[in-house]
């Protein structure tokens, strides 16, 4: 299911075709970071350099360079090290870049000093993701200047710069059929994960074991990384949106929110499942989670292509509001709750984001000012959710301390919307049941 080499070169040839005239476009690699002293974090390549290349070390640049003679392909990057290699593991080198990732030209990474301010000399704009990263900005700054030292001997340096975010993340808003199938696999495996913790959940047991149910799950998959750190929140921990301490003791009576998310082949899954402790919903839970459903449901027959960004969202605010309503949580009507914004105190956030290799992926959400045509191909979350919190005194004391939210992951087809998650049960009876067994 991997991507293949063609199709790295495929996404490089059609963002050079977008490039004006006489450009170039500069693509760092991530770099390691230091954990702790002598210790990292486990290495994780940056998207778009990984969009482009399929190039998994760090200390690397990638120049594309349109109608360069030589080669519009350059990869820098680390020489072969045998030493090294023994120590810490394979090395492409340079002539791997051209072997294996279909460079045509690369140079190790200690030479690009002395070698990219002759690839970027006579070159009218340059593209980077500028103010992203500090330290590369004055890099590329660095390489300007060496041409501009030179102006006298004729250097021509390039006098423009532009974004190259733009064209970048408006390719990866769109997923070709690989990445939609590792995205499909990616959110089967997380959706396995909470099947498991629901089995396993019982009173007594702490969130971070349900934590540790999801890791172990997944990473037996392949998905050996959480997408994001996973949320266990049980009672009123699942009221605190971003709630990772993941520390407490899961209580008889109470609901648990999960939102945990594996990452496959650089891409992201990100799902959420609320469901009650010792495996039976209450009164009370039962009807709000049974409006977070339905808010849900309605928000996903509005994911087709030619409606915009917001109207999943504006569907899941209404039927939130209705059912709040009807259980005399808010006072008014439809209109004046939204005029007046009070369903905010329940249902603070959005709908969802995009998702793709980042889990709150890239892409516009608005274009020319008009929320974004929803087109095939792109992938979001739909995630309404509702929080009662513990202290919200306007509220009869049996509602407090409720919160769920339910989120699934789902590609724009042609004609609606394909569910990649739908492996997660979420009906009130599916969950009982799958507790119950
Ligand atoms: N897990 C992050 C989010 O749902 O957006
Ligand atoms: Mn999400
Ligand atoms: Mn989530």
């Amino acid at each position: 299911m991997k991507t293949a080499k063609k199709e790295f070169a495929q996404r490089r040839k059609s963002l050079m075709a977008m490039m004006e005239p006489d450009s170039i476009a500069i693509i760092p690699s991530g770099c390691e970071k230091t954990r702790s002293r002598d210790t990292d974090f486990p290495f994780r390549q940056d998207n778009d350099f990984y969009y482009l290349s399929g190039f998994d070390e760090p200390e690397a640049v990638i120049a594309l360079i349109p109608g360069r003679k030589h080669g519009e392909v350059v990869f820098f990057c680390r020489e072969k090290d045998k030493e090294k290699e023994i120590w810490d593991g394979y090395r492409a080198g340079p002539e791997g870049a051209c072997d294996d990732y279909a460079a045509d030209d690369a140079f190790p990474i200690s030479d690009i000093d002395d070698i990219l301010p002759g690839l970027i000399e006579g070159r009218v704009r340059v593209y980077y993701a500028m103010g992203k990263d500090s330290e590369f900005d004055g890099r590329v700054m660095a390489w300007i200047n060496t041409i501009r030292a030179k102006v006298r001997s004729g250097a021509i340096p390039p006098g423009e710069f532009l974004d190259l975010d733009h064209f970048l993340h408006d390719m990866r808003l769109f997923k070709s059929d690989t990445e939609l199938r590792i995205m499909a696999k990616a959110a089967a495996i997380s959706a396995a994960a909470h099947c498991r913790a629901m089995r396993v959940c019982k009173p007594g047991v702490y969130e971070y074991q349900l934590e540790a149910e999801i890791s172990h799950a997944c990473a037996m998959d392949g998905g050996r990384h959480a997408a994001y750190n996973t949320i266990v929140g049980g009672g009123d921990n699942a009221c605190i949106l971003h709630y990772v301490e993941n520390s407490a003791k899961l209580k008889k009576g109470d609901l648990v929110l999960i939102d945990a998310g594996c990452e496959y082949q650089h891409y992201a899954s990100d799902i959420t499942r609320t469901f009650p402790v010792s495996g039976h919903f209450n009164k009370e839970q039962k009807a709000i989670y049974q409006i977070v459903l339905d808010a849900q449901e309605a928000a996903l027959t509005f994911v087709k292509p030619g409606n915009h960004w917001n109207e999943p969202h504006d569907a899941s605010v209404k039927v939130i509001i209705e059912g709040l309503l009807a259980l005399g949580l808010l006072d008014g009507d439809v209109e004046s709750v939204i005029e007046d914004k009070s369903y905010k105190a329940f249902y603070m956030h959005r709908i969802g984001h995009w998702l793709g290799m980042d889990v709150h992926d890239v892409g516009d959400y608005k274009v020319g000012g008009e929320w974004r045509v929803l087109e095939s191909g792109m992938v979001m979350t739909v995630e309404p959710g509702i929080y009662i919190s513990p202290s919200n005194k306007s509220v009869d004391k049996k509602w407090r301390g409720i919160g769920v939210r339910i989120e699934d992951d789902v590609a724009v087809s042609d004609d609606g919307y394909t569910l990649l998650s739908g492996d997660a049960p979420k009906t009130i009876s599916e969950i009982e049941a799958l507790m119950a067994s």
